[in-house]
């Protein structure tokens, strides 16, 4: 199969994205050929308008909240009591679980994601039954069951030692390596004890598992972490208690001081930026800028729900525009491609992801836009992302 038009490639010093003309030739799921130049006559897919593209990689996302977004108008802690932790409760029902998952999994491949960090519920068979839906569906990441023993329903929170197992066993049956693998994932420092996140830690150095968890999304939230934690700095109570290496993917990361920043540049943390969640719930807005000066790894997800777009382009875009309210230190359109694809790739460690290149799994988008933005005196990455339309997707290719 041979996909034709633009390609968009990462340039010679990996930070940041080009476009080329050029062809990709696709064979038995896997990137066989890449060719920049002339394009063919008769492709399979694309053409000279169009953009060929790395599947998009959504660093941040919840499973079950698919159904839910679009609850405007609480901050975090009352949105989660009010609106997210009811709809989580659906999900001890594995049928409904499985029935959303292959939902969710056609609305990602739709808007263009093949990669993802997701957080399923804290019910294990359900989180199971979502991890083999997604890789079914041709879907790369991780995805963790949600560990939770205090602060929540009593139905959402088990006992700490059946938790721990149960993520045992899911990074077993699906282990770090693959394509699809499990992910510890203690929801946040509120809704887990010592004991809990301990043991989430350990499993995770045991099978060298990837662990998702949020931090410092508000100052409500970090308040409350002081105050079951003795007074300890959020980031200090995740490091101590294990969780804190370059498998780690913090999500939000916006409340944190120098201190809190050299602890993640550290130990090679991830911070998982999710722009379009941070103003939805009115957050606050996180200083990228300060991040990347302290050379503190930056991923970006669409955190739906708390995330209203599904389309990593708009969560792009996103992104550009909060560092923009805060100055002039902003991300380019480039930039914000870039890191939609190879860029969190590589944050994340998937070496095998995000790029079009040969021996690479085909994880790959035909977008075929309406307007004509490669002869226009502007940025043509800037025109395809602020002017962008889903309905431009005209293929979406996954390895399996
Ligand atoms: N903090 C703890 N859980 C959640 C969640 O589900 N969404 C967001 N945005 N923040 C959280
Ligand atoms: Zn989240």
């Amino acid at each position: 199969m041979i996909l034709a038009g633009q390609l968009l490639l990462a340039n010679a010093s990996n930070d940041t994205c080009r476009v080329s003309p050029g062809f990709v030739r696709v064979e038995d799921g896997f990137i066989a050929e890449v060719v920049e130049g002339e394009l063919p006559q008769k492709p399979d897919a694309g053409g000279p308008n169009a953009l060929i593209s790395p599947g998009f990689i959504d660093a941040h996302l919840h499973l079950p909240q698919f159904d839910m977004i679009g609850a405007h108008g609480m901050p975090l802690l009352k949105w989660l009591g009010e609106v997210t932790f009811p709809s989580e409760m659906k999900w001890a029902d594995t049928e409904y679980a499985r029935g959303m998952t292959r939902r969710v999994a056609k609305q990602l491949l739709a808007h263009g994601t093949t990669g993802i960090c997701a957080y399923a519920t804290a019910h294990h068979e359900s989180s199971r039954a979502a991890i083999e839906i997604l890789a079914e569906a041709g879907l790369r990441g991780v995805v963790g069951q949600v560990l939770m023993d205090r602060e929540a329903p009593a139905e959402l929170c088990f006992e700490p030692r059946r938790l721990i197992d149960e993520a045992a066993a899911l990074s077993s049956q699906f282990p770090a390596r693959g394509r699809l693998a499990a992910a510890i994932t203690p929801r946040f420092a509120i809704s887990c004890t010592e004991e809990l996140l301990r043991g989430a830690g350990e499993v995770a150095q045991e099978h060298e598992a990837a662990i998702q968890t949020h931090l410092a999304e508000t100052v409500n939230e970090c308040e409350f972490v002081s105050k079951l934690f003795d007074g300890q700095s959020y980031v200090d109570v995740y490091r101590d208690m294990g969780l804190m290496n370059e498998r780690s993917i913090f999500g939000h990361g916006i409340h944190l001081d120098a201190d809190d920043r050299r602890t993640l540049n550290e130990q090679n943390a991830i911070v998982a930026h999710c722009p379009t969640a941070n103003s939805f719930l009115r957050s606050g807005t996180m200083n990228r800028h300060s991040l990347v000066t302290d050379q503190v790894k930056i991923a970006i997800g669409s955190d739906i729900g708390a995330g209203y777009e599904r389309s990593m382009v708009r969560v792009g875009r996103a992104m550009i525009e909060a560092a923009s309210l805060l100055g002039d230190q902003y991300p380019s359109a480039a930039d914000a491609w870039h890191l939609i694809t190879a860029g969190n790739a590589d944050v994340l460690g998937w070496s095998d992801s995000g790029r079009i290149r040969e021996g690479a799994p085909a994880d790959l988008i035909v977008i075929e836009p309406t307007i004509d933005w490669l002869n226009s005196p502007a940025d043509p990455l800037s025109m395809l992302m602020f002017a962008w339309d889903d309905r431009w997707i005209s293929s979406v290719l996954t390895s399996v």
